[in-house]
């Protein structure tokens, strides 16, 4: 199925990040499939990094900033997620929660989700990878069963997204392929049955 509609989560904000490279690409192998795909980037996502109330928190719909609505319509839209992130200090980086977290587990529910996890370091974010399934699980999401994870990312990517490395390439291509397979299932079940409340 071709045409679907897919968001990579960027978890990093940081000044020289690596995952910006590692996030396009992903962005990259989802258009050349003929899919939409667009990143969500935390530098560029509106309002200053911090969770000062979610969306779904908000009773004043004037309280609502424009960047938070028109985010929530595409996270509502989107056939699957894909979740490029670091490891930071063994855990999640606040900016891949911190965007996250900005809306209701309700416009996530019942869709699957991709991971992608890197470090600089030779284990490749793996502590990262398993904190987020939990995570995305609280979102509602189905986080699909294959990880690409990759070490020593500094060079494996170009700053457009090219991948530098075959085998990175190939397991990234793991991914991919799965959550479109999730994604083609769901959506033809959701179109005709609907999903359970
Ligand atoms: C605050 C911070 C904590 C980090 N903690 C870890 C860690 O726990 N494990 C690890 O393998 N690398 C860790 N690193 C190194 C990252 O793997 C490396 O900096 C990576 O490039 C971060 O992704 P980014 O460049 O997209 O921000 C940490 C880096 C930062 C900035």
């Amino acid at each position: 199925m071709s045409g679907l509609r897919f968001l990579v989560f960027l978890g990093s904000a940081r000044d020289g990040r690596q995952g910006e490279r590692v996030a396009r690409c992903v962005v990259n192998s989802l258009k050349e499939k003929n899919h939409e795909a667009e990143m969500i980037d935390p530098l560029t996502l509106g309002g200053d990094g911090h969770v000062h109330q979610p969306l779904h928190f908000r009773r004043d719909p004037s309280d609502i900033p424009e960047w938070m609505t028109n985010t929530n319509k595409k996270i509502e839209k989107a056939n699957a997620m894909i979740i490029v992130t670091p490891e930071y200090n063994c855990s999640l980086p606040p900016a891949l929660t911190g965007t996250m977290d900005q809306f209701p587990p309700a416009s996530y529910r019942h869709k699957p989700c991709g991971i992608v996890c890197y470090s600089m370091g030779p284990f490749g974010g793996i502590r990262a990878a398993a904190i987020v399934r939990p995570f995305l699980s609280e979102l509602g999401m189905i986080s699909t069963p294959k990880v690409c994870i990759i070490p020593q990312v500094q060079g494996k990517f170009s700053e457009v997204g090219q991948c530098l490395d075959d085998r990175t390439g190939e397991n990234l291509k793991k991914v991919v392929d799965e959550v479109e397979w999730y994604a083609s299932a769901l959506t033809t079940k959701a179109n005709t049955d609907g999903v359970p409340a």
